[in-house]
């Protein structure tokens, strides 16, 4: 008999660390409560289909992977590795290209679908594993942060040496996110920032131990419930990544409003376009996301989400 399963796994906000942790940093990153659901039915053709509100595309289970379009291809790494024809329907409530974790988010839930046993056994790391390796079909250089926040959920600190480590911290932050709803590429700007590390290795070298430097702090800091320390540490971050070049006008006219309420704001994720973060509590929250929505950016107020990836039980 041929089971559906069906799994979802949560998105992500990158609060201390992106870019430098693809060359060796800490990074400290959140799950939030925006997820993607993934349903996985065996088929009895050898033939991987997906659905989502972006329309659905097939593909040959034995098609060379190289060949296939990137949006299907980690399906197909996934069901490849489940050895047999799958269909899967994908719903997500991730807004997608905002640097939100959408694709990996997909990644997770996939994996998480095709591992799926009917027993207790914890099959976190196999997802973790499996989805990375479906992400990295399409994005061989990533740092596993983002597949890693959505498979355990709630505060991760991530290094490509150690791996992630949740993380126990204080209640009370809000995340307050704006997305510049400009289109952005991951792949393009680490590539920009791997130039620039290759052109200024001992000065990169700087900012990568000053980033790791930031990361802990802003963990000690959430872990005491200190919100405004955590967010002064943002902006301490972000003018690295003003440094690096991720940044644009319309990124720093998003931060320069939300400064005006929160304790501090980054970009989030790549950057070049995608979101930024303001790190708010009840005190400023409203008037961080009212500053934003005032001059016509999208707004989300987000909370971490303690779960990462669960089988969705029907
Ligand atoms: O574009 P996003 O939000 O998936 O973020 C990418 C984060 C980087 O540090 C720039 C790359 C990575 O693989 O960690």
């Amino acid at each position: 008999m041929y089971v559906v399963a069906t799994y979802s796994a949560p998105g992500k906000v990158i609060l201390f660390g992106e870019h430098f942790v693809v060359h060796g940093a800490t990074a400290l990153l959140c799950a939030i409560d925006m997820r993607v659901t993934v349903s996985a039915i065996p088929v009895s053709d050898c033939a991987v289909s997906i659905h989502s509100i972006l329309g659905s595309a097939q593909v040959c289970m034995d098609a060379d992977p190289a060949l296939i379009s990137p949006m299907l291809r980690p399906f197909h790494h996934v069901a490849a590795y489940g050895g047999r024809g799958m269909h899967m329907d994908i719903r997500s409530d991730i807004p997608i290209g905002a640097g939100l974790g959408s694709s990996s988010a997909c990644c997770v839930a996939a994996a998480g679908a095709v591992l799926h046993h009917n027993d207790t056994h914890d099959i976190s790391g196999d997802i973790l594993n499996l989805s990375l390796a479906a992400e990295r079909s399409v994005y061989p250089e990533s740092s596993g942060a983002d597949c890693a926040a959505s498979v355990f959920g709630g505060v991760i600190e991530y290094a490509p040496d150690t791996g992630p480590v949740r993380q126990d911290v204080k209640p009370g932050i809000r995340l307050v996110i704006a997305d510049s709803q400009m289109p952005h590429s991951t792949a393009h700007a680490v590539m920009s920032v791997g130039r620039l590390a290759s052109e200024n290795p001992d000065n990169f070298e700087g900012m990568i131990h000053d980033a790791t430097d930031i990361t802990n702090m802003a963990l000690d800091a959430m872990r005491c419930g200190d919100t405004r320390k955590v967010g002064q540490l943002a902006s301490q971050n972000q003018r690295l990544l003003e440094r690096i070049g991720v940044s644009n006008d319309t990124l720093r006219d998003m931060i320069n409003l939300a400064d005006r309420h929160s304790y501090g704001s980054k970009i989030t994720g790549a950057g070049q376009g995608g979101c930024i973060v303001a790190i708010t509590d009840d005190t400023n929250y409203n008037d961080t996301m009212s500053a934003l929505a005032a001059k016509g950016y999208q707004t989300y107020g987000v909370c971490i989400d303690m779960n990462g990836a669960t089988p969705d039980i029907i």
